[in-house]
């Protein structure tokens, strides 16, 4: 009877030891769980992005490199989403600028992905809208994108990108020993459209010396309006002439996230310089950045 009573109080302890250490461990194999079933979705995520977006918003999400379904490479049509801008911040400077401060980023993702902004060419890709993907879907790319968000990403100060002007006649005035080093070094624009005092230099794009004479690329069009619509939008008009032959397009070859990268002045400069003149000639045509 004592030796019974011994062995099942015995039993009950170490019953009660395992269970304990057990429950102890429970937060953090909930903990693994959690991180494991977070990561499963940004890998569907990713997947979704891959099939659906990166034509568009390109391979790292920056609108840098995209590739058609032939695994041809062609111009971005889309918007940069891998960015400080967006991503960085509560709330980031592009939802300030676009009046969503009080929303969340993954609530104007997801927004934007599902109703789209077909204005501006970014189709519409919710269910409920009439698109292909289900909610848990645009869940899923909406965790995806966010991702991008990194320490690295976000340890610089990120300043809003800037209001671009829609007359040139409102940029300040342009200081061209600048604009070189930005269009040969900092841009790299150079290596598309080549050396502006030596014609048959551009290796991609139309050869830079030519366009201080642009104004007739567009009917009613300054020179300066004509440069300044090329780099904020580059699809806007797409080029006759490349090297080897009319320029694809659209979307244009040329990346389209300049105006997220420079600023207002850095644009004055390299247009200062492109033209041989500091202070710009408008002929009213409004020129709109999203
Ligand atoms: C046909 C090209 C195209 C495809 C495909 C596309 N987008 Fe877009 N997307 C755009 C364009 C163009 C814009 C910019 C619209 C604007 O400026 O208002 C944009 C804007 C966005 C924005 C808003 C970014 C911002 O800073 O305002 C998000 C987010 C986005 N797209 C996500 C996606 C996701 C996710 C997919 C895939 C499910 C996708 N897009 C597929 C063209 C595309
Ligand atoms: C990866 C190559 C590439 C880079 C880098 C590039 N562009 Fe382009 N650019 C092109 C291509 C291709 C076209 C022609 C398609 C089009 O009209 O959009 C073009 C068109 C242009 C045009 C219109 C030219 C004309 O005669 O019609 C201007 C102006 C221009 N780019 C300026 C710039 C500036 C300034 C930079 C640097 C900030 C730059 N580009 C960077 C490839 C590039």
């Amino acid at each position: 009877m004592q030796v019974k009573l011994v062995i099942t109080t015995i039993a009950f302890m170490l019953t009660m030891i395992v269970f304990g250490y057990a429950a102890l461990r429970e937060p953090a194999r909930m903990e693994l769980f959690e991180g494991a079933y977070e990561s499963r979705q940004v890998e569907f995520g990713a997947s979704i992005y891959y099939s659906n977006c990166a034509t568009c918003h390109g391979q790292e999400g920056k609108a840098e490199l995209c590739y058609d379904a032939e695994g041809e490479q062609i111009g971005c049509a889309g918007r940069s989403l891998h960015n400080a801008e967006l991503l960085c911040g509560e709330p980031s400077p592009r939802l300030v600028a676009m009046g969503w401060e009080n929303g969340t980023k993954a609530g104007f993702i997801n927004a934007t992905v599902n109703a789209g902004r077909a204005q501006n060419g970014m189709p519409l890709w919710g269910a409920d809208y009439g698109g292909p993907l289900e909610d848990y879907e645009v869940e899923n790319v909406t965790n995806f994108v966010l991702n991008w968000e990194t320490v690295e990403l976000c340890s610089e100060p990120t300043a809003p990108a800037p209001v671009w002007p829609d007359d040139v006649a409102d940029l300040p005035s342009g200081d061209a020993a600048n604009g070189e080093q930005l269009y040969q070094v900092t841009y790299g624009c150079a290596a598309c459209h080549g050396q502006i005092d030596q014609e048959g230099t551009n290796a991609v794009g139309p050869w830079a010396g030519a366009f201080k004479n642009r104004a007739d690329a567009q009917p009613g069009y300054t020179a300066a309006e004509y440069l300044y619509e090329s780099i904020l939008l580059p699809s806007a008009y797409i080029s006759p002439e490349c090297p080897t032959g009319p320029c694809a397009g659209p979307p244009s070859a040329m990346p389209n996230n300049f105006p997220l990268r420079m600023t207002i002045q850095e644009m004055s400069d390299m247009m200062a310089y492109l033209l041989e003149t500091s202070e710009f000639e408008s002929n009213g045509n409004a020129i709109v950045y999203p």
